[in-house]
């Protein structure tokens, strides 16, 4: 094969076909859990943003709601097991240290389309905090630009109950879901950009849950700030990608995100997401023409660190600096440039957020989805924009990627509705979420009764079937 060949075969267009999601249908309101631990119910509301926060039921699980979501895409896509040669399952909140997740999301597909109808599909669970997806969605495009997949498709799903201690913090960024993304040549909704996908990765401890725990050991603001920094990390080695690739030029005066017509980005909370973009965007503008106006509408000079060494931890405990830089972020997020850019690129991705809370892994894929849900029904015509993608993980890893969207996206828009995919939500009691989450329930003790969903029925107690859990579909 000659080089132009292969350059040829690499070029296949390849990205995502269809997104659907499946949110448990409990909820936590923002207002009662003020209430109950003595928050401002405005902290949670606009400090965090959040609304409802998703609650799995006693017969729910990361495993349910995974095919749930596979089920609801292969149904809205007429796929039978055939069409498919991968099924991924990216997690953070696994069921076992041995046995996939995949393989019990199969067994509860095989119980619709037959035994061993998925036995040619080959997958994996795959783990590092909420970047996993990102690596298997890029992994899963590249078995296709490869040629390895025999014509056909690739499901990648995204599965975690985001749980934190009572009482902590992070109680309060807490949610639940699945997204299952349909991954396949000559997509309908979007085409990743190709060579220009960067990752950046480092043993940190912001954010991990030793084995046998069922939360997470957590350092907040840490974490927050480790966040930021590995995005822009990743960020920097993407725009020297995009830039050598010929993706885009920048002009003078210009960015990268003149060059990204939407943003999608982890979201543990909504708020995150607007904290993250004039992040982003400071470290982008600093150094154009256009920063000497801004800082003269902010009224202050963009705080330095005093004594740093370069460590997170020699700016945090930097406290005048950390005061300063929080004052100065504010003061930038009310300027009329700052604004723009948020409403145009970021803000329709994080209503979901707003709506579920948090779902780890998923974050970033319900806020796409998000994205062209609300963009759609605001009469926006989304079709050749490009669309950066921004994934985080604890532990850590960032990874930054763009596609474009395609003028086919309509026929899958058209029939996304957050609201109406969830179904008739139920709120519940403090009470009742603090037995959920301290596993004070029976499995058979549900909150709800269920239809057409794939459930948890049992989990073995002894013998060789200790811990082994088993699943049927409710009709
Ligand atoms: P906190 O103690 O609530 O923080 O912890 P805070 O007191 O700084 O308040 C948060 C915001 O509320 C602030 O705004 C306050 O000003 C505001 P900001 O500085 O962000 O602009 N606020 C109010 N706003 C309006 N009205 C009021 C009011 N009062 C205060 N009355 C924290 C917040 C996120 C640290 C905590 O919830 C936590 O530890 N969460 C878990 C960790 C986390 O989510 N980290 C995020 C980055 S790391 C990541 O994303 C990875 C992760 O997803 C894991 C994985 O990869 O698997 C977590």
């Amino acid at each position: 094969m000659t080089v132009l060949e292969s350059d040829l075969r690499m070029s296949r267009f390849v990205g995502i076909e269809d997104i659907a999601i499946h949110v448990p249908r409990l909820y936590v309101d923002f207002k009662d859990f003020a209430e109950a631990r003595g928050i401002n119910p405005a902290k949670l509301e606009h400090g965090i943003g959040v609304k409802k926060m998703a609650m799995i039921d006693t017969n729910q699980d990361p495993a349910t709601m995974a095919a749930n979501a596979c089920l609801k895409l292969m149904e809205n896509n007429n796929l039978a097991p055939e069409d498919l040669g991968r099924l991924y399952i990216a997690t953070e909140s696994g069921l076992d240290e041995s046995k996939a997740m995949n393989s019990y999301v199969i067994g509860m597909l095989e119980q619709i389309y037959g035994n061993s109808s998925f036995e040619h599909c080959g997958g994996i669970e795959c783990k590092f905090a909420c970047v996993s997806g990102s690596y298997a969605l890029y992994d899963n495009s590249n078995w296709i630009r490869a040629e390895e997949n025999d014509g056909k498709a690739a499901i990648v799903v995204v599965s975690d109950v985001a749980k934190y201690d009572i009482g902590s913090a992070g109680e309060y960024t807490q949610g639940a879901g699945a997204v299952a993304i349909l991954v396949k040549e000559n997509p309908r909704i979007l085409v990743f950009d190709q060579k220009v996908t960067a990752t950046v990765i480092k043993n940190e401890h912001d954010f991990f849950r030793p084995f046998g725990r069922q939360t997470p050991l957590v350092d907040g603001r840490y974490s927050n700030l480790l966040y930021l920094i590995q995005v822009k990390q990743a960020m920097k080695k993407y725009k020297i990608k995009a830039l050598e690739g010929g993706l885009f030029k920048i002009g003078p005066n210009e960015s990268v995100i003149d060059h990204i017509d939407y943003i999608a980005l982890h979201l543990p909370y909504s708020k995150m997401g607007k904290n993250a973009l004039a992040f982003l965007l400071r470290h982008e503008w600093r150094d154009l023409p256009k920063w000497a106006d801004i800082i003269k509408q902010i009224g202050m000079e963009e705080p330095k660190p005093r004594n740093s060494n370069g460590t997170i931890e020699s700016i945090i405990t930097d406290k005048e600096f950390m005061e300063n830089d929080e004052k100065f972020r504010k003061r930038f997020m009310e300027t009329p440039q700052y604004k723009e850019v948020f409403n145009e690129k970021l803000a329709s991705s994080l209503k979901a957020s707003e709506m579920v809370g948090n779902l780890y892994t998923g974050s970033l894929y319900m806020g796409f989805r998000s994205e062209l849900e609300f963009e759609h029904k605001m009469g926006k015509d989304l079709t050749d924009k490009r669309v950066g993608f921004a994934s985080y993980g604890s532990g850590s890893s960032a990874m930054v990627f763009s596609g474009v969207i395609q003028p086919t996206y309509l026929e899958v828009v058209k029939r996304m509705d957050l609201e109406d995919e969830i179904g008739e939500r139920k709120k519940i009691s403090i009470e009742e979420y603090e037995k959920l989450h301290e596993g004070q329930k029976g499995i058979d003790e549900t909150l709800l009764s269920t239809k057409k969903e794939f459930v948890l029925v049992k989990i073995g107690k002894d013998g060789v079937t200790e811990g082994f859990r088993e699943y049927s579909f409710t009709n």
